[in-house]
């Protein structure tokens, strides 16, 4: 009986020329096979560029794949020693190439069924040495090289064309727990891979519940976002399967995209709001925990009350060190103090219903006298000077009711990060009665903050996805985009990101991504085991944007999403949380998220720049592979990294039509030859852009 090795002696096509730690040089035999090889028993295309060979050695069989092959000159016959002067040395071709070790081979007899398995390590254990036999890996060795044997790798997404189109298959494990990365040009085939990645997994996992007699669908969470919108497209077939979320007005299977400003943190607020951190941070702190305890259950409204009371008291001491005898301000001044005593009326009048007896009747009171303080001095649309007796009794008024209410002081700290509800129409206003009460001068910044969320929240768009009417109750939020519990409601969540209003996507991605980040997180620490999630990043440079090194904290809501992903890519392991990466410009995302991707999937790269960057990022060996990346043809993608044990060239499978993202790519020629419709109605584009459509 043979060994398995022995018998790869008949596939020996050439022998070891020379080694050095980056290349192995192979002379092949003059009889080795050109095309098409039939010593492995089928015929099977010679191998090629970026072919596998063998070279046993004691523990196995070291992988190398072809990294040049070429036809050198040299003197034929060879001859050792001494040279025959009667013979003239022709030049003679002779074939060779330039092989790289990216592995070792091992083979194991299964008693069982008495065939022989093959299982690829990474690493190579011995160098081959000069004069080693070279081999032609057989079908089967071919397979186990690209992991199509593999019982454990659950998914297939393509074949290898360097490796008889043997299936290439991915363990979900190891694909998606350490981050992937799909990188490549516009129109390289990253937005179907990934599409397909998520189908094919899915159906695997439905397979495989079947397979094991059970009932029932994955539990599995994906959650995509898409700032082309094209994965809506790519799923329509799945309706029941898919969450998705757009920007209102939404047709039937759309719902609408919502992630709310009161569930912002105080770090997102900072940063929408540009407050300094010198007093504008804290005061809008502040403001956030005060506006979030104020709705809490436990806290009562009185403590509420008291504080904006204490804050009108204080704002009409203020004005009252302006004047003397009467309150003789300016005009505008006059209209100010007006406007205070106005809102100080309408508040109590509205407290009045919130609270018990006798407080109740006390503000009533306030809102009478303070409202006929105003009256008495109204002239047409202009105002009188106010008598400082007047304001002196109101605040006073004031300041006896402040006594009989209970102290803020005693209410537990509410977090400024809590994700809480409050109206956040409120809280312009709100932090004006803070700012008033601290004494500081902080005028101009609330009422641009004032200004610039009342602009937002008034906003057709933006304001329908950032102040959702009525709210929606946090955990039915998580329900909707991590995904219900068993995945009752769909594996597959996909974030439509691209009506969202581009000043503010940024702002929007980063709060989904920490959101789903921390719910994870908290999950683990209550059943202290982790729920698997994989989150797709779409465009993830125009997200994850490289930074300068010496940024501080974040300030701006692009370097808060960058925050947010490289967190994600830094801790979201731990918690089941995995990324999928998708960028044309590699070289512009952040270095830290990409140094945490264990998987790569790289399709055509042209750029240099972020051909480079994509070859720092491997190991030495493969280096020549990716020599390949500027003329790889789309569907084509390098597979490499923690997912396979060593790089493969795939050939992603082809999805039908209807499976594709909806391409970006425009048809200019079927909209001139009138082969397709394309009517323009500028004055709906006019009258949405301007804002006035009807809600
Ligand atoms: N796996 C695939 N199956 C079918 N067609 C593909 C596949 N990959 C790429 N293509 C073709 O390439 C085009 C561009 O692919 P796409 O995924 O949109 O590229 P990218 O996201 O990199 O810009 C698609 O419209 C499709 O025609
Ligand atoms: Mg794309």
């Amino acid at each position: 009986m043979t060994t398995p090795i022995e018998r790869l002696s008949n596939l020996v096509v050439g022998a070891v020329e020379s080694v050095s730690p980056v290349e192995v040089r192979v002379l092949l035999d003059l009889d080795a096979p050109h095309t098409t090889a039939l010593n492995t028993g089928t015929p099977a295309a010679f191998p090629r560029l970026n072919g596998y060979l063998l070279i046993p050695n004691e523990a196995g069989a070291t992988v190398a794949y072809i990294t040049w092959i070429g036809i050198e000159q040299s003197p034929y016959p060879k001859r050792s020693g001494f040279k025959d002067f009667g013979l003239i040395d022709l030049p003679f071709p002779l074939r060779k190439m330039s092989v790289s070790p990216v592995g070792t081979l091992t083979s194991r007899r299964d008693r069982a069924s008495g065939t022989t398995k093959y299982e690829l390590s990474r690493g190579v254990i011995a160098f081959p040495s000069v004069g080693d036999q070279v081999l032609m890996p057989t079908p089967e060795q071919v397979e186990a090289i690209v992991g199509a044997r593999d019982t454990d790798k659950r998914v297939r997404i393509g074949s290898s064309p360097m490796a008889s189109n043997a299936a290439i298959m991915v363990d979900p494990d190891k694909l998606f727990g350490r981050h992937l990365a799909v990188l490549g040009n516009t129109g390289s085939g990253k937005s179907c891979t990934v599409a397909g990645l998520i189908r094919w997994s899915m159906q695997a996992a439905e397979k495989a519940i079947q397979g094991a007699g059970k009932n029932g669908a994955p539990n599995a969470r994906f959650i995509v976002l898409d700032p082309n919108g094209e994965y809506a497209k790519a799923f329509a077939d799945q309706v029941d399967k898919l969450r998705l979320f757009r920007v209102p007005p939404v047709t039937v299977g759309e719902r609408p995209l919502d992630v709310p400003a009161w569930l912002w943190n105080g770090h997102e607020w900072t940063a929408v709001a540009h407050a300094q951190p010198a007093a504008q941070r804290p005061l809008l702190m502040q403001g956030l925990r005060e506006l979030k305890s104020g709705q809490m259950e436990g806290v009562p409204r009185e403590a509420m009350i008291r504080r904006y009371l204490v804050s009108y008291s204080t704002r009409i001491s203020a004005m009252l060190n302006t004047g003397t005898q009467t309150f003789a301000g300016g005009a505008r001044q006059r209209f100010e103090c007006a406007r205070l005593l106005e809102t100080i009326a309408s508040d109590c009048t509205q407290f009045a219903g919130e609270v018990e007896q006798p407080n109740s009747t006390e503000l009533a009171t306030i809102a009478t006298t303070t409202t006929a303080v105003v009256n008495s001095r109204r002239s047409g649309s202009y105002f009188n000077d106010f008598a400082i007796a007047d304001l002196e009794s109101v605040r006073d008024a004031l300041n006896t009711l402040v006594q009989t209410l209970p102290d803020m002081g005693s209410a537990a700290p509410i977090s400024e990060d809590a994700p809480l509800f409050f109206n956040v129409n409120m809280l312009a206003e709100h932090l004006e009665r803070v700012a008033t009460e601290q004494g500081g001068n902080l005028a101009g910044f609330i009422s641009t903050l004032g200004l610039r969320i009342r602009g937002m929240l008034a906003d057709q768009r933006l304001g329908a996805v950032i102040g959702h009417d009525p709210p929606t109750s946090f955990d039915t939020w998580l329900k909707d985009y991590v995904g219900d519990n068993g995945a009752s409601n769909g594996p597959l969540a996909v974030v439509d990101l691209s009506l969202v209003p581009s000043e503010v996507v940024h702002i929007v991605v980063s709060v989904l991504a920490r959101l789903v980040f921390e719910a994870l997180q908290r999950y683990h620490r209550s059943h202290d085991q982790s729920l698997p999630t994989v989150l797709v990043l779409e465009e993830a440079h125009t997200f994850v944007r490289r930074g300068k090194d010496d940024e501080g904290p974040a300030t701006t809501p692009t370097q808060l999403c960058r925050e947010a992903f490289e967190r994600i890519a830094r801790e979201g392991r731990k918690f089941g949380l995995g990324l999928v990466l998708s960028s044309q410009r590699p070289s512009e995302l952040s270095p830290t998220v990409l140094a945490q991707c264990n998987t790569f999937l790289l399709h055509r790269i042209v750029n240099d720049a972020d051909q480079n960057l994509v070859a720092c990022l491997v190991p030495d060996n493969v280096g020549g592979l990716l020599r390949e990346l500027p003329s790889l043809p789309s569907r084509q993608a390098i597979l490499l990294g923690w997912a396979t044990p060593i790089p493969v060239l795939v050939e992603v499978d082809e999805l039908p039509e209807e499976q594709r993202p909806r391409s970006a790519d425009p048809d200019f020629w079927d909209v001139w030859t009138l082969a397709k419709e394309r009517g323009v109605d500028w004055s709906a584009i006019a009258k949405d852009w301007s804002g006035q459509n009807e809600p």
